[in-house]
């Protein structure tokens, strides 16, 4: 890492919002004063309706923390209204279907119809300030429409990735105790269709508190239709008005509920507020990216993730930028297609998943050299480590070695960037997300919960509150303070484990729980080991990671079965459609690995540790052994790892 190569700040970023010197005063003063520090971003970054009484108050202990509290705001008129005597022609969004013919403007004028338009037939339907509405919808701008509606109204959207599965859907609808759900016939990605309502018919024949279902026709696939319950989008929005007073909403008030996995049980929902979230993805969008004036922005992600909701809409809306959004994927019609895209609609910055720059990296140079890509200024990339090969191609043949990049470490929970480099101020190593953004305290700590001074490696912590932090798990307080704050008293634990080199760089190395991040979709081993041992052959199922070229982490099934069942050819399938079932096609095993038996202490508790060693081919390192159960059950472990692959 010491030798790790060095990227100066470009030329070019010597004018940008934040040089060396102004990030060194700026965190330094975050850190020494935060309350003045994030009352003068708050003033220069957001309209409030009513100012606040205190800017924060926290306790780790009980994983409670409040920003801007009496203060009173509205996301929607932030990210839309105010920009109008400026903006109402300038595009809010870009939207670039799956098919390369099309693709459609749209300004921020258009937006606030679009946005109050469904606000008011939300409203129709009963949706008041505090009511949850799921939206599950494909990559269209409807998706973006559906969220600021919510806010405008001070409802609160539960956005669920359209490739979740009917079961994950209702899980979801249930937890969040949704009574509206927005989505579409179906979805279009690479030339392909998901039946998105059919998923929502099923789910919602387990969800009977459920009374509306709006639906946008954006195949025009002929489905099924409950009548009462299900509305055509068009038909009924294209009615209402288009004036929708912005609801004045607490600083406090709950803004989202996203779904994440964690190392155990269900998926969480974690909740976000509104003036807090609203201000650091504002301001992290406007920093890390450099955002100027005019310039076209693409974030690739879903936003169906967080990454969706703080980069694709709150962040660049808030900062009245032009935010693109992709309806398809990177290999449709061949791998060409991002850098087509950032051609046609002239794109400055470009912000993608390490698991898309391998796959795009994988088919060739060919598929980038014949584009120009000469609007590009800037890359960043976010969701898992970034091996320095990858980051190297993206720098070299993606940016020509003038784009610098930005690694942006964050997560669910924390709502926005918390440790990046910044283009004007950041010296840039391949691989490492540099230093933490303003306001951002980290630490690193031993097993025993010591503080790591200087260089080292440890679990990485954060020491204090920061504005977009999580603020519980939706109808599970206890679950918070359990998982976040209970490993290390008065830390905020990320679950991930990071190293701190001589100059201070960070480098996140990965889950240190049991928490999968398979092609930069997160996911608990326990939730595909649920899945698996709904089989009725399966006694037993242990779910760990390995590394995988592409995806950055693969499932590694090991799979138990029952006393008297025998494998035949069809299990395999078998035990893969479940998972695609009761999950989706993300959660796809890898490899399923038939174990007579798994590695256990005399207590029961399974060994994971060993078994990711296995999955690794990594058998010298199986460590001490003799405390098991039963030792030779590693044996046979590894010698039928050898014979699969
Ligand atoms: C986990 C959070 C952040 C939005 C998308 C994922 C990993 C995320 C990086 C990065 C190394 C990263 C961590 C983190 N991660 N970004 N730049 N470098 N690791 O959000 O689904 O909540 O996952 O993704 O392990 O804990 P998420």
């Amino acid at each position: 890492m010491s030798k790790a190569p060095l990227y100066k700040v470009p030329e070019n970023f010597r004018d940008a919002h934040i040089t060396p010197q102004k990030y060194q005063e700026m965190y330094q003063r975050s850190i020494d004063d935060p309350s003045a520090f994030w009352a003068d971003m708050a003033t220069d970054f957001l309209d409030w309706d009513q100012t606040w009484s205190r800017v924060v108050d926290y306790n780790f202990c009980k994983g409670q923390a409040q920003w801007f509290n009496d203060a009173e705001l509205n996301v929607s008129y932030n990210c839309i209204d105010r920009h109008l005597p400026k903006r109402a022609n300038q595009t809010a969004f870009i939207w670039e279907g799956d098919d390369p013919d099309y693709s459609v403007s749209i300004s921020y004028a258009e937006l606030k119809d679009e946005v109050c338009k469904l606000a008011n037939a939300l409203k129709a339907r009963g949706v008041m300030k505090g009511d949850r509405v799921c939206i599950y919808l494909p990559m269209i701008p409807q998706a973006a429409y559906a969220m600021l509606a919510c806010t405008r109204i001070g409802a609160v959207h539960s956005v669920v990735f359209g490739g979740f599965s009917p079961e994950a859907l209702k899980d979801r609808i249930l937890d969040a105790d949704c009574r509206v759900v927005i989505t579409a016939d179906e979805s279009t990605r690479g030339g392909k269709n998901t039946p998105l309502k059919i998923n929502v018919d099923k789910a919602l024949e387990g969800c009977p508190d459920v009374h509306t279902c709006f639906v946008v026709k954006n195949t025009q696939k002929d489905i099924p239709w409950v009548e009462e319950r299900d509305l055509c989008y068009y038909d009924t929005v294209n009615w209402m008005s288009n004036d929708c007073p912005p609801v004045s909403m607490a600083a406090e008030d709950p803004l989202f509920i996203l779904y994440t996995s964690g190392s155990t049980g269900k998926p969480k929902g974690v909740l976000h507020t509104t003036a807090g979230y609203l201000l650091q993805a504002a301001m992290t969008f406007k920093y890390t990216f450099d955002y100027q004036e005019g310039e076209v922005y693409w974030c690739t992600a879903d936003v169906g993730w967080v990454t969706g909701h703080s980069y694709i809409v709150y962040g660049p809306l808030c900062n009245g930028a032009t935010s693109l959004m992709f309806e398809g994927v990177p290999t449709y019609p061949d791998a060409g297609r991002c850098w087509e895209i950032i051609d046609k609609h002239q794109v400055n910055i470009f912000y993608t998943a390490p698991t898309a720059i391998r796959a795009l990296q994988a088919q060739g140079d060919e598929f980038v050299v014949r584009s120009s890509r000469s609007s590009l200024r800037l890359l960043g990339t976010v969701g898992e480590p970034i091996n320095p090969e990858a980051w190297e191609w993206y720098y070299h043949v993606v940016g020509e070695a003038r784009c610098p990049i930005v690694d942006t470490w964050w997560q669910t929970e924390t709502g926005t960037h918390m440790i990046t480099a910044l283009p004007g101020a950041t010296d840039l190593k391949p691989g490492s997300a540099s230093f933490p953004f303003f306001g951002v305290q980290l630490a690193l700590l031993n097993e025993d919960g010591s503080e790591i001074d200087g260089a080292g490696s440890g679990y990485l912590v954060v020491k204090s509150s920061w504005p977009s932090q999580i603020r519980t798990i939706y109808g599970d307080h206890q679950r918070l303070i359990d998982t976040y704050f209970s490993h290390y008293k008065g830390y905020y634990f990320t679950g991930d484990g990071a190293t701190r080199d001589e100059d201070g760089y960070y480098w996140i190395t990965g889950r240190v729980d049991d928490v999968l991040n398979v092609s930069g979709h997160r996911m608990g081993t326990a939730e595909v080991e649920s899945a698996l041992v709904l089989h009725q052959k399966v006694a037993e199922a242990a779910v760990v990671g390995f590394p995988h070229e592409i995806k950055g982490q693969g499932i590694y099934c090991y799979v138990t079965l029952m006393d008297n069942a025998e494998v035949d050819e069809n299990l395999r399938a078998e035990l893969i459609a479940l998972c695609n079932k009761e999950i989706g096609p993300i959660a796809k095993p890898d490899i399923i690995q038939w174990a007579p038996g798994l590695p256990k202490t005399r207590s029961g508790k399974i060994m994971r540790r060993i078994l990711r060693k296995i999955a690794e081919s990594d058998v010298d390192a199986l460590g001490d052994i003799t405390t098991l159960a039963d030792p030779s059950v590693v044996e046979v472990l590894v010698k039928d790892r050898l014979s699969i692959n």
